[in-house]
């Protein structure tokens, strides 16, 4: 922690570490007790979306000295920064500029002086005229057929948020039905491969790089199978397309440039899908509704650079995340969407912001001495409610949750939609207000029990509560207001790298690993020691390869 006390911004920790000293012991539940408006005090509306942060441990003291820390970076510098297409993203040299994928308004947004929006609008328009050839039946496969499935190939921010996007737009979805393959594990590909038509499938080779070894280990085996089946080289433009920015890679793969959707290297490949990244949402739902997707992450955009922190949902989601690691140390964060669509959810929220932010060097390279980016996990409710909540209520951790529904459903769900609501609202009430001994001890005592077989299961019987909870709300789960609960995850990650002097936009942590499967796998399948490697790693290379001679 000393780096925090050493920086600039010491004074504003300091303050903040002498109230949590205060707050450590605050009970949520006698917060509510003394202010029966703490829940229109601590909510904030965006459109459609909806925050109650009131079941928190804080203040208006708090929220005061956490609003102050954020003065203290000068948050509102480098949201300027990012909005104006500076290159913060030092170590890539890179602009930061997903916002201008999805700003409706088309002000002009300059990268080293070249307004970007032009080109933004020649992709969505490309976009948009084959999408519409491909849903009307009038782009065809090579044998003449129509397509009747997307397979979008490709992996990290290439996959996650496409699929988390069209999974839960299906109620959106037209006949064409999307796939995502992402694993380098055959089973995946071919799992997929051995339900589709060739025929009638079209496949969208998603990556920004274009060198990916997954992705295009994948589109390879893909083509072979199609090549199988169809029989002509030719018959590759008609089934494959490509969303890159790397031109060269695309044509040498054998993919017709005039069907490459192309972006750019100032959007980060876990803030892409709102480029070309995301044709296969477009495929399936539609650009219009695509579009509507875009137009909700604006809205979001607009929120977050207008409004003031005190009244900004990412700002605050943001500084509460921070009060609880940097001043609680809790080392874990959930995502619970209570709504089965949304199940990707958590998934894409990993990569965007463990991708982000877990890291141990600020912008300038000094390692810091405290904890940053938290462990994000979580599960549709009410399945996690039978599975892991009772660590929640019981266990030893602090962990702060976002509820996420929608308060109307899609669907003529009858009792379906109440029952899981009130079950949302029941664990969030439950995590914040606990069981007294005094409450446990009137219910068992109103069961009959008495003497020690009450006091032996009483201690098993009381809930801490006290567990902190965002409940996050969407009029309805809509292109719109998807895409506005996505950018507002987006602007959050980004403030919590702010606080903590970070690079959020680079990921250089994921390169290793790469390195030395590249020279794993030759020794898999040769017979030369596995010379380098330490006793471990040889000796599983040696079990691999007693096992592949069968
Ligand atoms: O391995 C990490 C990563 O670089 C992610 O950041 C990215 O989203 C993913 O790989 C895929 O990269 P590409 O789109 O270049 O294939």
């Amino acid at each position: 922690m000393k780096d925090i006390f050493k920086s600039p911004q010491a004074g504003s920790w300091l303050a903040l570490w002498r109230h949590q000293q205060k707050m450590a012991d605050v009970h949520m539940r006698d917060l509510f007790a003394i202010d029966p408006q703490r829940f229109e005090r601590y909510s904030l509306r965006c459109g459609e979306l909806f925050l109650d942060y009131s079941k928190h441990r804080v203040t208006d003291e708090t929220m005061r000295l956490l609003v102050d820390l954020a003065q203290s970076v000068d948050l509102a510098g480098w949201m300027q920064r990012m909005r104006s297409g500076d290159k913060i993203n030092l170590s890539e040299n890179r602009a930061v500029l997903h916002t201008a994928l999805r700003n409706r308004s088309n002000t002009p947004v300059l990268v080293d002086g070249v307004d970007v929006m032009p080109e933004v609008n020649v992709v969505l328009a490309q976009m948009r005229g084959f999408v519409e050839r491909v849903r009307s039946g009038e782009w065809r496969g090579y044998t003449g057929e129509t397509i009747t499935d997307v397979v979008n190939i490709g992996i990290g921010g290439s996959d996650l948020g496409p699929m988390l996007v069209a999974r839960a737009l299906r109620p959106y979805a037209g006949k064409i039905t999307p796939h995502f393959v992402s694993n380098v594990d055959g089973a995946h590909l071919f799992g997929n491969l051995e339900r589709l038509d060739p025929k009638r499938t079209l496949f969208i080779v998603t990556s920004k790089s274009f060198t990916t070894p997954e992705t295009l280990l994948n589109a390879n085996s893909a083509k072979d199978w199609l090549l199988s089946h169809l029989q002509d080289p030719a018959a590759v433009a008609k089934h494959f397309v490509a969303v890159s920015t790397n031109t060269q890679a695309v044509s040498a793969f054998g993919i017709d440039t005039a069907n490459m959707f192309g972006f750019w290297d100032w959007v980060g490949g876990r803030y892409s899908l709102w480029s070309a990244v995301g044709l296969a949402i477009a495929v399936a739902v539609g650009m219009d509704h695509f579009e509507a997707l875009l137009q909700g992450a604006h809205e979001m955009d607009c929120h977050f650079f207008e409004q003031p922190f005190e009244q900004n949902i990412p700002v605050i989601l943001a500084l509460l995340g921070v009060w609880y690691n940097t001043c609680f140390g809790a080392h874990s964060h959930a995502v619970i969407p209570y709504d089965q669509s949304l199940a990707r959810l958590p998934a894409h929220l990993q990569q965007l912001d463990m991708e982000s932010n877990g890291k141990r060097v600020t912008r300038d390279g000094h390692t810091l001495d405290f904890d940053t980016g938290p462990v994000i996990w979580g599960e549709t409710g009410v399945n996690c409610q039978h599975a892991f909540f009772q660590l929640l209520h019981q266990g030893t951790r602090l962990i702060p949750v976002d509820f996420i529904a929608p308060l109307r459903s899609h669907f003529p769900v009858g009792q379906h939609h109440e029952t899981l609501i009130a079950n949302m609202f029941a664990q969030a009430e439950a995590l914040m207000r606990g069981k007294s001994r005094a409450e446990a001890k009137a219910e068992l005592e109103a069961q009959g029990l008495s003497g020690p077989a009450l006091y032996s299961l009483l201690p098993h019987k009381l809930f801490p509560g006290n567990q902190p909870s965002n409940t996050i709300l969407l009029e309805q789960l809509t292109p719109k207001t998807l895409g506005a609960l996505i950018a507002m995850y987006e602007h959050k990650v980004f403030v919590q790298g702010i606080i903590w002097g970070l690079n959020s936009f680079d990921q250089w942590g994921v390169e290793y690993g790469k390195q030395l499967a590249k020279a794993i796998q030759p020794l898999l399948a040769g017979e030369q020691p596995a010379a380098g490697h330490d006793c471990s790693t040889a000796g599983l290379i040696d079990l691999y390869r007693q096992a592949s001679r069968g």
